[in-house]
C-alpha cells in the first residue's frame, strides 16, 4: 500500500486488508510505504490511529518508512492510493514489475488525501479503504460458495 506521507492513508488501508484477509482466514503479507521520505520512522498521525481505533483497527504500531527499490521485486501487488501515487511509483518501477502497480480503488479513483482536512476526511478514508479490501480480497481469492 503506497501513499504520499505513509502516516494516513497507507497505514490505513495496510491495516484494512489485513483485518479483511485475517476475518476471511486468507494468509497474505501487507505492507505499506510512502513516496515521499519526510515522515520516516514516526507513528501514524494521531488523527488516523484515533479514528482507526474507533473501528478496532490498531495503528499504534505503524512506523512510516519510504518507498525502497527493493518493493517492486518483494510485493506481488504494489495499490496505489491517488493519481499523484500512480505516477511517481511508476516512474521508478523497473518495466518487469509495472504490472503489480494498480490503484486501491476502482474506476481511476482517489483516496483522497486527509491531511489538510477535518475528522469526516479520515471516516471517509477508513471506509473507502474496508470497501477495497473486500474487493481486493474477492478479486485475488475468490469466495468458494
Ligand atoms: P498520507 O498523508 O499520504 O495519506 O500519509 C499525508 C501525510 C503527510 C503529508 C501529506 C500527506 N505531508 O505533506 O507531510
Amino acid at each position: 500500500m503506497v501513499c504520499l506521507g505513509n502516516i494516513c492513508r497507507s497505514p490505513t488501508a495496510e491495516a484494512a486488508l489485513r483485518r479483511e484477509a485475517e476475518r476471511r482466514g486468507v494468509d497474505v503479507v501487507v505492507a505499506s510505504c510512502g513516496t515521499g521520505g519526510w515522515h520516516a520512522g514516526q507513528g501514524a498521525d494521531a488523527r488516523s490511529v484515533r479514528h482507526a481505533q474507533q473501528r478496532g483497527i490498531d495503528l499504534k504500531a505503524h512506523r512510516a518508512r519510504q518507498l525502497h527499490d527493493d518493493d517492486f521485486d518483494s510485493h506481488d501487488a504494489i495499490f496505489v492510493m491517488d493519481g499523484q501515487n500512480l505516477r511517481d511509483v511508476l516512474a521508478r518501477c523497473p518495466p518487469a514489475h509495472r504490472h503489480k502497480v494498480r490503484r486501491f480503488l476502482d474506476d481511476d479513483a482517489d483516496v483522497p488525501d486527509p491531511w489538510y482536512g477535518e475528522a469526516d476526511g479520515f471516516e471517509h478514508v477508513l471506509d473507502l479503504c474496508e470497501a477495497a479490501s473486500a474487493r481486493v480480497l474477492d478479486a485475488l481469492m475468490p469466495r468458494r460458495n
